[in-house]
């Protein structure tokens, strides 16, 4: 892993994210030119999800305390399994799924990646993909010069993976069900750790996303239901 000096990071909103993992303001300012140390892999880990944060959302903080300690079991199962293999970092790399639920404007986008700086600041490496579902179905489209099966298994081998927007277009065509059934199917048999959102009502799931589909994200995923309205109007 490459070291990160630490006034890479200068600029970054990453206090209160600090400050909610009881780690001291000054943590990540550690001059050790240890590329294996919690405190690079943290640094390396954040630059590579601050290039993913979309500007909009580049100080966002999880509220929601089951993202809280979604993180910190993805942390503890990374760590037991860095222990256990006598590897010189703690990766990410199995763990439960959540499925983020509220109307549009609620704040799912916002907790979602609140939730991936979070995580990126502990000193565990994480690695992810990030998509909308609709660019994640364009992306896919059979079209000259690309070879779609490797676009999808980029997706589908991500250690972590945001999927935002799940059936947000209604009924689901052949196409993006057969999408969304191959990739949710791999990662609930692997285990890959998943974050979804949707602004589907619990009970429009199976309407928007098909049987097959729903029943593996029932499994695989916790699901939070965001209450409230939406914050775009209020603003
Ligand atoms: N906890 C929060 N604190 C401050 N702003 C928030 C919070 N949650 C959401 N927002 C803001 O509210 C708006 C809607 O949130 P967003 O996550 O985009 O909604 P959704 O993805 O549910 O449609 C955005 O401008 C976002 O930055
Ligand atoms: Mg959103």
């Amino acid at each position: 892993m490459q070291y990160i000096p630490p006034n890479n990071l200068r600029g970054h909103d990453l206090a209160s994210l600090l400050a909610a993992r009881g780690l001291p303001a000054d943590w990540l300012q550690v001059n050790d030119f240890d590329p294996h140390s919690p405190q690079n892999v943290a640094r390396y880990t954040y630059s590579e999800v601050a290039a993913l944060v979309p500007f909009h959302y580049r100080s966002a903080v999880p509220t929601l305390p089951e993202l809280r300690q979604w993180i910190d079991g993805l942390v503890v199962a990374a760590q037991d399994a860095q222990a256990e293999r006598h590897s010189p970092i703690a990766s990410v790399t199995h763990g439960p799924s959540l499925l983020l639920l509220g109307v549009t404007g609620v704040g799912k986008t916002y907790e979602a990646y609140g939730a991936m700086r979070e995580l990126a600041v502990t000193g565990v490496r994480a690695q992810w993909r990030v998509t909308t579902a609709a660019d994640l179905y364009a992306a896919l489209r059979p079209r000259h010069g690309i070879d779609s099966e490797a676009e999808f298994r980029s997706y589908r081998d991500a250690p972590l993976l945001l999927v935002d927007d799940l059936g947000a277009e209604g009924k689901p065509s052949a196409f993006t069900e057969e999408v969304n059934f191959r990739l949710i199917n791999y990662r609930y048999e692997r285990q890959l750790p998943t974050l979804f959102t949707s602004n589907a009502a619990a009970g429009q799931l199976r309407e928007r996303l098909g049987d097959r589909v729903t029943s593996r994200l029932r499994e695989m995923c916790q699901r939070i239901a965001i209450k409230g309205t939406d914050r775009r109007r209020a603003a």
